[in-house]
């Protein structure tokens, strides 16, 4: 596929305004003083900082998208403590982080809330980045394809492709994170991500028939590992958590990676 690979940045619970602001502004330079391989780069902040990285990347030097790292599924009303998709379009946003294993287990998130928050974000015009991963437990029982395919499965509901809300799913990023992955600095064999990759490939193919959306690798990417997994076929970027968190160890992620490609 000839997409420029796709670099996010998730910085979870971590950057202020003041971190934010320096970390961007540092990235940025790092970005606009050397001739990137084709790239597409977002970042996803926490809620408090959207506004001023919104702000920031309106006027950066190189193109940067906006993610959010969750959202409500309503609309508007009475859900203390959430985030709707309109605020998110008015800050700027263009994808929206959706079932993160994070969110899956440390915040009870199931299957059909996750559809549901998909949903949402198609009709507000904002693109999933979808996560997915299989447990330990999962991968010892030999059951990590099946435990891909019913986070997929739940969430290609033949109503929703029928809705034909999932027209654009080749601008869509699937992320496969493995749980035991995330931040442990154990990885799986990039030919074993591959492998995954092409499976959720067939089933998206098979089962929305509109194209296939880029598929990420997360868990534990660093720049010591990034040219591995990049020079693997069928691995369309990646979504990087603890390393995104310096812009130069973030920035050489991304150059070694687009290059690699
Ligand atoms: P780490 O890169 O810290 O393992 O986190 C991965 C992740 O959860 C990105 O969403």
């Amino acid at each position: 596929m000839s997409r420029p690979p796709c670099f996010v940045a998730n910085w979870k619970m971590n950057m202020g305004l003041k971190a934010s602001e320096s970390h961007l502004s540092d990235l940025i330079k790092h970005c606009a003083d050397v001739v990137l391989a084709p790239s597409k780069i977002i970042i996803a902040p926490p809620f408090t900082a959207l506004q001023t990285v919104s702000n920031i990347l309106n006027t950066a030097a190189c193109e940067i998208d906006l993610a959010a790292q969750n959202v409500h599924f309503s609309p508007k009303g009475a859900y203390t403590g959430e985030i709707s998709t309109e605020m998110l379009c008015e800050i700027g946003c263009k994808y929206v982080i959706i079932g993160h294993s994070e969110r899956r287990i440390l915040f009870s998130e199931n299957d059909e809330e996750i559809h549901k928050k998909l949903v949402a974000v198609r009709k507000a015009g904002l693109f999933p980045i979808l996560c997915i991963g299989e447990t330990q437990q999962d991968r010892q029982a030999g059951k990590t394809w099946q435990r891909l395919q019913g986070q997929l499965n739940s969430v290609f509901s033949e109503e929703f492709i029928a809705s034909g809300l999932c027209d654009t799913v080749s601008d869509w990023m699937i992320a496969y994170e493995p749980v035991w992955a995330i931040g442990t600095g154990e990885t799986p064999e990039p030919a074993d991500v591959a492998e995954v990759h092409q499976q959720i490939q067939a089933l998206i193919a098979d089962t929305v028939g509109k194209g296939v959306p880029r598929i990420l690798y997360g868990g534990s990417v660093s720049e010591e590992n990034i040219v591995d997994f990049m020079k693997t076929p069928d691995i369309d970027g990646v979504l990087v958590g603890g390393a995104s968190l310096s812009p130069k160890t973030f920035f050489e992620i991304i150059a070694q990676g687009a290059s690699a490609k």
